[in-house]
């Protein structure tokens, strides 16, 4: 007999079935043991009555997260004892025989609950348990939803998706690098990427005109609610284009994405409210002001741009930064200034963010284009001619080859999913995060290695 999923039962009523999953729960009513089964597609209530005797005998040995799989007849339930409102509500399964594909030993934690009390310690350790729990399993679910629906909007638009490299040589997003040893060039090294921002704009060069990916980016910082040292980001890049096509062709792929995934939800204001930087700071005191009307409503999505972001800030130590990344052009009313060299902190870059609810959802700016101008940036950030070519000649080279004028944005799915799933952090959105303090709890990573691979990386541990 073919297994079909417990969401198919209520189609088969009056028929012999056979369903597989894991049991729920198990409760014994004098001679009747019911049990809960869980696959996939949901869960159903089964019955053993006594005079199966061997069904009845081995229903009486089944426990929690035991893997079995069942024949049965599926008899819909008297009218009284209907549950409306649930999957399988009208049905029971009136269990036949039973077999069983595995047993499970007691779970170190309770996986029906929504886990929000247990130690998020134990959750992670037991990541794959935690995942079977019902709210977790939406999350992940509905992150893949979200990100379907980007890829479809994207491939509708004709973008292409273009993987990019993992070793790499280093991007400067402002973050800490994770670095990857070479072997067989020892002493020297691969940077994971912390985003894909050069290989997108040389796909520009490249011709391609409208590039995506759904990319991994690595960073090593300081972890917060909102960040691990991995994640994902719906990249993208355009050629020929300004900052208003940019943020057109954004902003309605954001409605549709709510419209379509989260009906329940509201946008308090299309279109979304522009704000600059200057104002941004000065009327809220924040970069990434939170614009709900009612802060209490869990459903009430506020959206807004940020736009004409300083191109430079100063650091902690007094020194210069490019405030997004060094790849930024500036505006044409800032272009005389940054040429001059002047008042370097007041000089506006065509850069903007999108903030949803309080949070930095996505960053992206139009770019340079310009072998000279980007030399200039470089200049103005005190990077040396040495320090040019050794980290970016491949940039200042590709420009001088016919680059097109080109933007783009770069939303975090992360992020999005946390907001929009209604979650306090996106360690709820992400299979198998990373702990505050960048640990794989579960594999426990970072782990030590042996003698015999650090020799062959070149390696000595010193401390
Ligand atoms: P930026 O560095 O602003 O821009 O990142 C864009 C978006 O990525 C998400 N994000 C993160 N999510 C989870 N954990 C993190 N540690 C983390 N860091 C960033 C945020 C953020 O808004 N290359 C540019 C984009 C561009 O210019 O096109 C970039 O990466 O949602």
């Amino acid at each position: 007999m073919k297994r079909i999923y417990i969401k198919e039962l209520a189609n088969n009523v009056g028929q012999e079935v056979m369903i597989s999953g894991w049991v729920d729960v198990r409760r014994d009513h004098g001679k009747l043991i019911f049990i809960d089964l869980r696959d996939m597609s949901g869960k159903v209530q089964m019955v053993a009555l006594p005079n199966h005797t061997e069904a009845h005998a081995l229903a009486n040995t089944v426990r929690p997260e035991w893997v079995v799989q069942v024949n049965g007849k599926v008899n819909a339930r008297p009218e009284r004892m209907v549950k409306k409102d649930e999957l399988n509500g009208a049905v029971e399964l009136e269990i036949l025989s039973i077999t069983v594909l595995n047993e499970a030993q007691t779970p170190p934690i309770d996986v029906r609950e929504d886990g929000r009390i247990i130690h998020e310690d134990i959750r992670l350790k037991y990541r794959y348990l935690d995942l079977r729990r019902p709210r977790l399993q939406n999350n992940i679910r509905m992150r893949d939803k979200i990100i379907s629906f980007f890829r479809e909007y994207m491939h509708k638009y004709d973008f292409v998706e273009i993987e990019t490299p993992m070793m790499m040589k280093g991007t400067p997003e402002g973050s800490r690098e994770y670095l990857v040893p070479s072997r067989l060039e020892p002493g020297k090294f691969y940077a994971l990427p912390q985003s894909p921002q050069q290989f997108k704009q040389l796909c520009m060069v490249a011709g391609f005109e409208k590039y995506f990916q759904i990319a991994r980016c690595m960073r090593d910082e300081d972890l917060r609610g909102d960040r691990q040292p991995e994640f994902t980001q719906l990249d993208y890049e355009m050629s020929f284009v300004n900052q208003e096509d940019v943020l057109s062709f954004t902003e309605p792929m954001f409605i549709e994405l709510v419209q379509k995934l989260f009906p329940e939800k509201t946008i308090s204001q299309i279109p979304f409210p522009r704000i600059t930087y200057k104002e941004s700071i000065e009327k809220y005191g924040s970069d990434k002001p939170d614009m709900r009307k009612d802060k209490n409503n869990p459903n009430e999505l506020a959206f807004a741009w940020i736009v004409d972001f300083p191109m430079f800030e100063k650091t902690s130590d007094g020194n210069i930064q490019a405030a997004h990344h060094p790849f930024c052009s500036i505006k044409d009313e800032d272009v005389e200034k940054f040429m001059k060299g002047e008042d370097l902190f007041n000089i506006r870059a065509n850069s903007y963010d999108l903030v949803l609810n309080g949070y930095e959802l996505s960053s992206g700016s139009i770019r340079i284009h310009k072998s000279d101008m980007q030399k200039k940036v470089f200049e103005l950030l005190k990077v040396s001619e040495e320090e040019q070519q050794r980290k970016f000649a491949h940039m200042l080279e590709a420009f001088k080859y016919g680059a097109p004028p080109h933007g783009g944005f770069a939303p975090g799915i992360d992020r999005i999913a946390m907001i929009l799933l209604g979650e306090p952090n996106i360690r709820e959105v992400i299979a198998f995060p990373k702990t505050g303090e960048g640990k794989d709890l579960m594999m426990d990573a970072p782990s030590s290695v042996s003698p015999k691979q650090l020799q062959d990386l070149g390696i000595k541990i010193i401390s």
